[in-house]
This record gives C-alpha cells, structure tokens and sequence, in this order.
C-alpha cells in the first residue's frame, strides 16, 4: 500500500516537473537562458548575453562560397542604440551579404540584447555572433571624450582567441563605407597588413605613405606623437598572429585605441604587408552618419495606440513618455 503511494507521488513529480521544462523551454529563447553577468574589470565571454549563428546553420545554397576553401574574415563592429543604428547596421551588413567566408561578430554597448539587431542579423544569413559589452560606468559617466567601441572591441577580440584558429581579423565600425574589395585585400593577411582610410580628418585621408613598395611615413591629420597613426579601419591582423600575443588589447584611451592596439602586437614595420596595390587603391571611408534627432512627439498620440504607428514607434526607439 505504501509502496503504491510512494510511486504515485513520483509519477506525480515527473510529471509536474516535465510540464515546467516543457514550459520554460517554450517561454524562453536560447539567448535569454545565457545570464548576463557584469563586471566593471573581467568578463569573461560566457558571461555575456550572446546570440549566435554558425557557420553549418547559414543555408549552402544561399551562401555558395562560404564553403571555399578560404581564410575567414572576423569582422569585429561596436555598435551602440542610437535614431540611425538599424540603418546603419542594414548597410553595412548588406554589404557584407557578399563577401564569403566572413563572421561578423556584433558587439554593443548595452547592458541588454537589442532585439531589433537581432532581428536584423537573423534576416542577413550571415554567421554572426551578437555579444552585449557595455562601456565600463567610469568612462561613461566621464566628461570630455570617451573611449567608443573599446570593451566592445577587446570583447570581440576575446571571443576570437576563444574560438577562432586562423583567419583574419578586422575592426569595422559600424557607420563606414565598405567596397567589398577591402576584404579581399586583406584575406591572406600573414601579420599585419595596412591600407588607406577615406574621409578621414581634414586631411581626406589616413595612409601609410609607400614608395616603391617600400615604407615612408605615415599620411594623417593627428599624428599626435602615435606611433601608428592610423584610423581603426585601415589595417587587418593575422588570426595566429594574434593568437601568439596573448597580451594583445585594446587601451581604453580616446584617440589612441589603434595606436595602443598596434603596439600591443609588438612587430615592426618590416613585417607589415601594403596591400590595396601598395596603397594606392581606397576601398573604406570613415563617412560618419549625420546624426538624426529622435522623431518629434506626434507619433506618440494615443490615437494611433491600436495602429501600426505604436508599432514603428518602437522600432523607431521612440519611448512612449
Ligand atoms: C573615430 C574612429 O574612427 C574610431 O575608430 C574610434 O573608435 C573613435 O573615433 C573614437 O575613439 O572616438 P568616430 O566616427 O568619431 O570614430 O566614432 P563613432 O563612429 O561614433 O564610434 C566608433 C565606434 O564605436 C562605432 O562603431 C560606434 O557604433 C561605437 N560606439 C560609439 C559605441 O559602441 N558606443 C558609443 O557610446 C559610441
Ligand atoms: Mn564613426
């Protein structure tokens, strides 16, 4: 008799249980389960809210030469919220829609998932991995300029030594111009490899200067005792390059991120590849959206409440006040 009463609230507990999983598995989202722990100084990748899509999950037929047997470009992009994120982030990932054998790692900065970015990413089919790295609270809360993209950037570079073996690596920022040829230029990246940056200071342009294939100097507007004077978008690294120089990091210092980051790298401009026809060819612009106001009030009538307006306003990261 109480044997049978025994198993009676067993079977009763499984099945309780089971329920709740079932539950639990349906009310959630994979990323939602990925808790979103924050520290000021350490996170480690597994810490962060991160979504993900690989390489096998990208339908072959819409991505042919994603299986070419070429080294991957990780393209590391920070992004922030902000009226023109959605369009910017639309251009520059439907630029990236045609280069092969690229993972775009989108890292912003946010304490959480943006689902509009999410949303964009799952749309372009492209392999991504969406990472939140806010802006540590003391630059943040610091007047003057800020170090923009850093813990988004050197959260990317860790996923990389994580999770990536070879290949290239390139810092993206989200409200460029990219032809697509810049890719290709720097895919066999053996070290570091340097090319020119449009629209850059009032010079027009940020450059190693090249004569007969042989280095010179640099061409920038803010040489600024750098010793690589050179925007964030004029310059690859080499996968096991980076790998091989566990050190390698990002400063948090306004204006001398790259500067920093090369030197972290420690190689000499001997070892560096001039590619893009020995920097003769622009193929990336530091073109900067002009930025967009938040749309004025009139969208937020509440008679547009059951229309497709409340909708848009949401995307349009119009808060109802
Ligand atoms: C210039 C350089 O081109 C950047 O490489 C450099 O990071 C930046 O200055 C800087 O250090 O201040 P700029 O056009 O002035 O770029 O800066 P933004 O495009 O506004 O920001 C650079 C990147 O950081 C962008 O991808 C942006 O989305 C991101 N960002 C910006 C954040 O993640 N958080 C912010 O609060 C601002
Ligand atoms: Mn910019």
């Amino acid at each position: 008799m109480q044997r049978r009463l025994v198993t009676k609230y067993l079977l009763a507990g499984f099945l309780v249980m089971a329920v709740t999983m079932i539950l639990y598995e349906m009310s959630t989202s994979r990323a939602e389960r990925i808790s979103c722990s924050y520290n000021e100084n350490f996170r480690p990748v597994e810490d962060l809210r991160m979504h993900v899509r690989d390489q096998e999950e990208v339908a072959p037929a819409r991505r042919p030469m994603d299986n070419a047997d070429i080294p991957t470009i990780y393209v590391i992009t920070p992004t922030y919220k902000r009226p023109v994120q959605i369009p910017d982030l639309t251009r520059m990932g439907q630029t990236l829609m045609h280069v092969p054998r690229l993972h775009w790692i989108v890292a912003e900065d946010t304490n959480n998932t943006n689902k509009h970015v999410v949303e964009l990413l799952d749309h372009l089919g492209i392999p991504y991995t969406y990472l939140t790295t806010p802006m540590p609270h003391k630059f943040r809360i610091k007047s003057g300029s800020k170090p923009k993209g850093v813990s988004n950037r050197n959260a990317g570079l860790e996923w990389v030594r994580k999770h990536a073996t070879s290949g290239v690596l390139y810092f993206a920022d989200d409200d460029n111009t990219y032809d697509i040829r810049v890719f290709e230029e720097m895919r066999y990246t053996k070290r570091v490899s340097m090319f020119p940056v449009g629209l850059v200071t009032n010079k027009g342009i940020s450059t190693p200067v090249v004569s007969n294939g042989k280095f010179v100097s640099f061409y920038d507007g803010w040489i600024s005792h750098r010793k690589y004077p050179l925007d964030m978008a004029g310059f690859a690294i080499n996968v096991n390059f980076f790998l091989k120089r566990p050190n390698a990091s990002m400063p948090y210092v306004p204006g001398y991120e790259e500067d920093g980051m090369l030197k972290s790298l420690n190689f000499t401009m001997n070892e560096v590849e001039f590619v893009a026809d020995n920097c003769t060819k622009v193929y990336v612009w530091h073109t900067r959206t002009g930025s967009v106001a938040p749309a004025s009030r009139t969208i937020l009538d509440s008679k547009y409440d059951d229309t497709n307006l409340r909708v848009i306003r949401e995307k349009m990261l119009l808060k109802k006040k």
